[in-house]
């Protein structure tokens, strides 16, 4: 085995003219680091995945104003889920019309800020079109429809089907019209999310095909949004396939065209990509503190907790792992597993894996992090949480989000 496993980090000249440990000595450990050039390529390869297709970023995957502003320099527009999410757009830059609102069970309060700050407002039940309807009754709204078909990498993740809580289902139309009418609002989208994380885009595409369908029942709609979901291939030393966005390319594409062609739609077809955008910017890197042997598992003590990367505990996901030794000595392949500084038994980064023997004070980096990282952070054990470092193009380092300071985490106390 390599002395060393840094290659892929390596071949993007990721970290540009710093070190790993350079930027844990600077920035503390663990810290968020992001490639600008990295970022730059895969928005582009949304935004030319087919022509014409409005490429609305899912601010949920990674908020860090730096990053959005990036992301609307290379033309993508956002939706917002919370009133953070569209104050963070607005530091950004993003403006009224690029702002799209997905709402899931929110506030009347929540709403009027919706209307007031967003091009376009997306209501998921019937209830909250009813409170829609009584808010702002005359106006325009969205409705997210549940397509019946699901996708993704976990039960937790499926965002359509039966089993999910978001969307209004084709039985419930009927009901849904008469609340439209009542109200006096006009339907001018709809929109859908299969769930998060497909590889295979046969799924996407079905759904697709069922709202162009569906929309043939509900004229003078302005906007389909397809959802996100696009996959990214976790599994970085196996050279996991990516996905195939030049057969989803032309086979999405032909299906726009040939029901523009069909219906004489003029308006616009959205996609909302939030992993595919942002993961494979992001490598977190993070620092070993100790290391032991509990009968035949060689554990691996890091400064990475859940509470800093909550994606391995939640929902068994995997993340590839680089290291950095401090050393040159060499070092025999071992199968290891990687925990962090939490409390809990579950706090499991990399169960198993094979590895370099990993020693105490060596760095280590977590790939794809830039998706659903920092922005699913917590200050559980009442740890900080970390900083977030931007790589720019000419490979210096640029702090983007200073760590959480000890006195912030007292001051949310009255005295
Ligand atoms: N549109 C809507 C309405 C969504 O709910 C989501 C994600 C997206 C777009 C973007 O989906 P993406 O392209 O990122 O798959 N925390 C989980 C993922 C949760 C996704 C939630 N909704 C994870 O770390 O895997």
């Amino acid at each position: 085995m390599s002395l060393i496993r840094s290659e892929y980090s390596a071949s993007l000249n990721f970290f540009g003219s710093a070190s790993p440990s350079g930027l844990t000595g600077v920035y503390g450990s663990p810290v968020y680091v992001y490639n600008e050039n990295v970022l730059r390529k895969r928005c582009a390869e949304m935004k030319n995945l087919v022509t014409g297709l409005t490429v609305c970023y899912s601010t949920k995957a990674n908020g860090n104003p730096h990053l959005l502003r990036i992301i609307r320099e290379e033309g993508l527009i956002a939706d917002a889920m919370s009133p953070g999410e569209i104050a963070l757009l607005h530091r950004a830059g993003f403006k009224k019309e690029s702002i799209n609102y997905v709402c899931n069970n929110v506030s009347p309060e929540e709403l009027v800020l919706a209307v007031r700050e967003c091009a376009h407002v997306s209501v998921d039940s019937l209830s909250q079109l009813e409170t829609f309807g009584k808010l702002s009754p005359g106006s325009a709204v969205m409705a997210r429809v549940n397509p019946g078909i699901g996708a993704g990498h976990s039960d937790k993740v499926v965002t359509a089907g039966k089993k999910t809580k978001f969307g209004i289902a084709p039985g419930d139309f009927p009901a849904m019209r008469s609340i439209l009418a009542r109200h006096q609002l006009r339907l001018v989208g709809l929109n859908q999310h299969v769930g998060s994380l497909f590889m295979d885009s046969e799924p996407f595409l079905d759904a697709a095909k069922w709202l162009l369908e569906t929309a043939k029942d509900f004229p003078g709609l302005h906007v389909l949004s397809f959802g996100g979901g696009f996959g990214i291939p976790y599994n970085k030393y196996k050279n996991e396939p990516r996905l195939n966005l030049e057969e989803l390319s032309s086979r999405f594409g032909e299906m726009l065209q040939s029901w523009r062609d069909e219906t004489g739609f003029e308006g616009q077809f959205v996609i909302e990509p939030g992993r595919y955008v942002v993961a494979e910017c992001g490598i977190l890197l993070g620092t070993v503190h100790a290391v032991k042997n509990n009968g035949p598992t060689r554990f691996v003590g890091t400064d990475i907790g859940f509470n800093v990367l909550a994606r391995p505990l939640l929902y068994d996901a995997f993340h590839d792992v680089e290291l950095y030794p401090q050393d040159e000595e060499p070092r025999t392949g071992m199968m290891q597993t990687i925990v962090g500084n939490i409390c809990e038994s579950g706090d499991v980064l990399a169960q198993g894996r094979l590895l370099p023997e990993m020693r105490e004070g060596d760095c280590l980096g977590i790939l794809d992090a830039g998706a659903y990282g920092f922005s699913m952070s917590s200050c559980y054990n009442q740890r900080l949480r970390p900083a977030e470092v931007l790589i720019r193009k000419d490979g210096s380092p640029q702090l983007i989000r200073r760590r959480d300071h000890l006195e912030e985490l007292l001051s949310y106390y009255p005295e």
